[in-house]
């Protein structure tokens, strides 16, 4: 809501964050040749007066990049009360001088590229440093967050969350605003007080563990990283007490991650790998789910498999769910990021496609048994992301242990690979999926394996037009399981 009186204009800004407020304002403001001086900027919520732009006069009209904008938009976010009179006074002067965000000598640009910079980085440090905290189980399962940012990022940065947690419900807490995700729908609600985030759980364990897994000491550079990782952040980090010894430890694990570095496997690695892994790695005490004779026995017996050096990087086993007595059963590839993360398959990107293609084929996934042919998350680390990687050969045949129980127990009447690598572990062979997608082929234990695409390929797919007849394909793929498996 925006008031003026006379002499001057107040501007009355809904929120902090008010950018659509401000720019409706400005942009009719600078029609108007007010100058900069001239205007009050100031954050009102309570602010009902009727809104009074002054008229644009008409055949008026002022343009500015795009790139501007962005770049306002996130300079919008920073916590100096002047940004609002900074970015009008820049607009203004750009009707004359429209080059001048390129100015870098200009005090103006200078003000406006740090405040850019510091909004940049205080997103970036709350992607790296928000850990969330499970509280209440089964329906009532949530994750919150504790976070303090330097500036006015939550909205902003709420929907790489969603990105990255999207099957999660979760809500971020800090002392402006705090954000919500229900898994459906993103809402935001005014800040709150650091007591009302619960302090510790379960989960603390897990991130320790998945800290330990990701630091690599080989890249340890001290200074940089406690520039990266400032101490105010430290008290909300579960895997904090872990930093001093890691760094301490650092030269001597750097030089053991050396010495155990692979060198290039010889062609016939994946055999030799899958006759003499097996039980040697696996800690004293544990169990093999060989005699396993139930589902949650056989998971639990997996959450130790040290099968493949897959373990190691991965933060859990991500065993398959669903009910014992399925009569189908989907077979994906591996985990991905995100279900590494929840514990659980198809929780991510490609795990939101198949849902929704199994609802259009009217398939109900909680009567279905999904699974994947590796049980580990494979990954390259990249920055701060963990780039998904094909597992090879030996890797597919080691974790087979795994889904040849599965099906023993279950005994399904269909199995659906989804994939190349499902149908390899499912059929010992590589087959080529998209000639043979949409059939059947019975194995020698009876067992009857459909074949079809993984959804990821979709997603992966660019061109709109391409991607939907791709996905119209998989639906068609999914009523045909459908018809299958009717009893
Ligand atoms: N891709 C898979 O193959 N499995 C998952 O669980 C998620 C993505």
């Amino acid at each position: 809501m925006r008031t003026f009186d006379l002499s001057t204009y107040t501007v009355c800004l809904a929120s902090q964050t008010d950018f659509e407020g401000w720019r409706d304002a400005a942009r009719s403001l600078a029609l108007n040749d007010a100058a900069p001086q001239e205007i009050a900027w100031v954050v009102d919520a309570a602010c009902q007066a009727a809104s009074q732009l002054p008229p644009v006069p008409s055949g008026s009209q002022f343009k500015v990049s795009r790139d501007f904008v962005e770049r306002a938009e996130t300079a919008f976010c920073h916590n100096d009360p002047e940004r609002f009179a900074l970015l009008y006074r820049m607009l203004w002067r750009m009707r004359a001088e429209p080059e001048l965000p390129r100015i870098a000598s200009d005090p103006d640009v200078r003000r406006f590229e740090a405040m850019e910079k510091a909004v940049g980085r205080d997103m970036h440090k709350m992607r790296a440093f928000v850990r969330f905290r499970q509280i209440g189980e089964g329906e009532d399962e949530c994750y919150v967050a504790w976070f303090e940012p330097d500036h006015f990022i939550v909205e902003r940065n709420a929907p790489f969350f969603v990105r990255r947690f999207t099957g999660m419900r979760w809500s971020i807490l800090t002392p402006y605003l705090c954000a919500h995700w229900d898994k459906a729908e993103l809402t935001f609600t005014p800040g709150v007080d650091r007591t009302s985030a619960p302090a510790d759980d379960a989960t603390e364990a897990l991130w320790r563990t998945y800290y330990e897994n990701i630091f690599n000491p080989a890249r340890l550079k001290t200074k940089a990283m406690q520039k990266e990782m400032p101490k105010k952040y430290w008290r909300n980090l579960p895997e904090a007490p872990l930093i001093p010894d890691l760094v301490a430890g650092a030269d001597a694990a750097a030089r053991e991650m050396i010495a155990k570095m692979p060198t290039p496997p010889a062609p016939h690695h994946a055999r030799v790998q899958a006759k003499h892994w097996p039980t040697s790695h696996v800690p004293a005490g544990s169990d093999d789910g060989a005699n396993a004779d139930s589902i949650a026995t056989l998971r639990k017996a997996a959450e130790s498999c040290r099968r493949c050096p897959l373990w190691r990087d991965a933060t859990q086993t991500v065993f398959g769910e669903g009910p014992e007595e399925a009569s189908v059963v989907f077979v994906g590839e591996q985990p991905g990021d995100q279900e590494d993360i929840a514990g659980r398959p198809f929780v991510g990107p490609a795990g939101k496609v198949f849902d929704a293609v199994l609802a259009e084929a009217d398939i109900d996934r909680g009567k279905t048994y999904v699974t994947n042919a590796v049980k580990h998350f494979k990954f390259e680390p990249r920055g701060q992301r963990r780039i998904h990687s094909k597992p090879n050969a030996g890797e597919i045949q080691a974790c087979r242990w795994w889904l040849d129980k599965e099906l023993k127990l279950i005994r399904p009447g269909l199995v659906v690979a989804l994939g190349a690598t499902a149908a390899q572990s499912l059929l010992g062979k590589t087959v080529p999926i998209t000639r043979l997608r949409g059939q059947t082929i019975e194995r020698e234990d009876g067992l009857r394996v459909f074949l079809t695409i993984h959804p990821s390929f979709i997603l992966r797919i660019r061109d709109s037009a391409e991607k939907q007849a791709e996905r119209n394909r998989f639906l068609r793929d999914m009523q045909a399981v459908k018809a299958l498996t009717a009893p």
